[in-house]
């Protein structure tokens, strides 16, 4: 933890088996939380969106632990703003009442991963698995960089880099609209803007940006 940012990468079972099960997991939830959890289609969603809800207030709960403030993860109110519509059950998370902490969550396919800390951060994660690098994402020197590489290389390469960005855009420091200017395989993409991968299993890639 170089960059002061508390991250985690967990399964969605292991994160709701601490929790005590789904039924408890879902009880540390704010009922706007549970209500856009219950809107999704697949109980895999479902779990997911609760476990990466329930990581985020760990790592928030720990972080503020370092800073001498001994809190339960269960007392801490997430909130959310959305910049595009202004709405109050999605968008970028915060932890109400404690501006001072700024966290960070990703969830997909039975992973969930969440950061803290205390300037902007933004946290992504994604399975490995066969995908088609999209047009208008990599930059010309990330494209030619995995250009060569043999399929598997390749896709889990594809997947590092757009980690890499997805936790850039999270911190607010660039837009979906820059992803092919942004040039993320160094570890200061932007001036002020560190990102780097987190360890995790090699069945999951996944990275961290902070801020300042
Ligand atoms: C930010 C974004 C790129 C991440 O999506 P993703 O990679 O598919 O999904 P992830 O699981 O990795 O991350 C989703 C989490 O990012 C967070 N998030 C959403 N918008 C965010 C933003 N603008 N900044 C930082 N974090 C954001 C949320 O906590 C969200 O989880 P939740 O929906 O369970 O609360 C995506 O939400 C997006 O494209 N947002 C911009 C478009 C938008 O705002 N649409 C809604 C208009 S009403």
């Amino acid at each position: 933890m170089t960059d002061g940012v508390h991250a985690v990468v967990a399964t969605t079972a292991a994160v709701l088996d601490a929790a005590g099960g789904v039924a408890a997991a879902r009880a540390l939830l704010a009922p706007y939380e549970r209500a856009r959890a219950d809107r999704l289609h697949r109980s895999t969603d479902r779990d997911d969106h609760v476990a990466a809800h329930v990581l985020v207030r760990r790592v928030a709960a720990a972080l503020l632990a370092d800073g001498g403030r001994e809190v339960e993860a269960r007392d801490l109110v997430l909130e959310q703003r959305c910049s595009g519509c202004g709405g109050d059950d999605h968008g970028r998370p915060a932890i109400a009442g404690v501006p001072g902490v700024h966290v960070s969550l990703s969830h997909a396919r039975g992973w969930v991963a969440a950061g803290a800390a205390r300037g902007p951060c933004g946290i992504d994660v994604e399975p490995v698995a066969p995908v088609a690098p999209l047009q208008g994402v990599l930059s010309p020197g990330e494209a030619a960089g995995i250009a060569d590489l043999g399929p598997d290389a390749r896709d889990a390469a594809f997947l590092r880099l757009w980690t890499r960005k997805e936790a850039v855009v999270k911190t607010g420091a660039a837009s979906l609209d820059d992803l092919a200017r942004l040039d993320v395989r160094g570890d200061e993409p932007l001036p002020g803007v560190r990102v780097r991968d987190l360890d995790a299993p090699p069945e999951v890639v996944a990275a961290v940006a902070t801020v300042g």
